[in-house]
């Protein structure tokens, strides 16, 4: 069992991003994981706009990447790359919070047009705070989620079974790499 932070950072009220990851929270507990969800717009718009490094909620949030394995990283994509309220908080965490651990980036948006933006914008930021493995990441057409009249959230075929495949790599290569660790100490 691995210790995962799944972390969305939509600034929406009904982001489709948070959905989505709370939807794949389960899918990665029902592997056995430890899973916290995080998500940036309940932080404190203070601390993140004005750098409060020491804000109980920042320092909280530092621990919550410190103590995980594994940590997804969702975003809309904003202005052909990630949030602007993302960045805020990775600007606030230590320069390698991500040192030694296993991340799943996540992106959705409303054009196919910037379907390479996890790979030009986000994953160039999560390796230089650290990160031992960014796994395959996923770009979702916004339209391919949706919700139901249940509230439940519904995910196009085809988009559905690529999201499973690259949250089970993410949890496989996650287990592995945890037991390798706890094995060697
Ligand atoms: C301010 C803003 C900028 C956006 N810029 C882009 C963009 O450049 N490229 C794109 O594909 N989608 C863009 N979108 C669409 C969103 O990425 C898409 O609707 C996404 O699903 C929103 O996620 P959320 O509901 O979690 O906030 C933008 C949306 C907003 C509100």
């Amino acid at each position: 069992m691995a210790k995962i932070l799944s972390v969305s950072g939509s600034p929406s009220a009904t982001s489709r991003t948070a959905r989505l990851l709370r939807h794949l929270d389960d899918r990665l507990r029902q592997h056995g994981h430890d899973v916290t969800p995080l998500d940036v717009r309940t932080l404190p718009a203070d601390a993140l706009f004005g750098a409060d490094f020491g804000h109980p909620a920042v320092v909280e949030a530092t621990a919550l990447f410190g103590d995980a394995d594994g940590v997804v990283i969702g975003t809309p994509v904003y202005k052909a790359a990630y949030s602007g309220l993302l960045k805020t908080l990775l600007d606030l965490l230590p320069q390698y919070a991500l040192t030694g651990k296993t991340v799943l980036p996540l992106a959705p948006g409303g054009s196919t047009a910037h379907v390479l933006a996890i790979d030009y914008a986000l994953r160039p930021v999560l390796s230089s705070m650290g990160a031992a493995h960014i796994v395959p990441g996923w770009f979702t057409l916004d339209k391919d989620i949706t919700t139901g009249d249940d509230g439940t959230l519904a995910v196009a075929p085809g988009t559905a079974e690529a999201l499973a495949h690259v949250t089970d790599t993410f949890s496989r290569v996650l287990g592995g790499r945890t037991a390798v660790l706890a094995a060697t100490g």
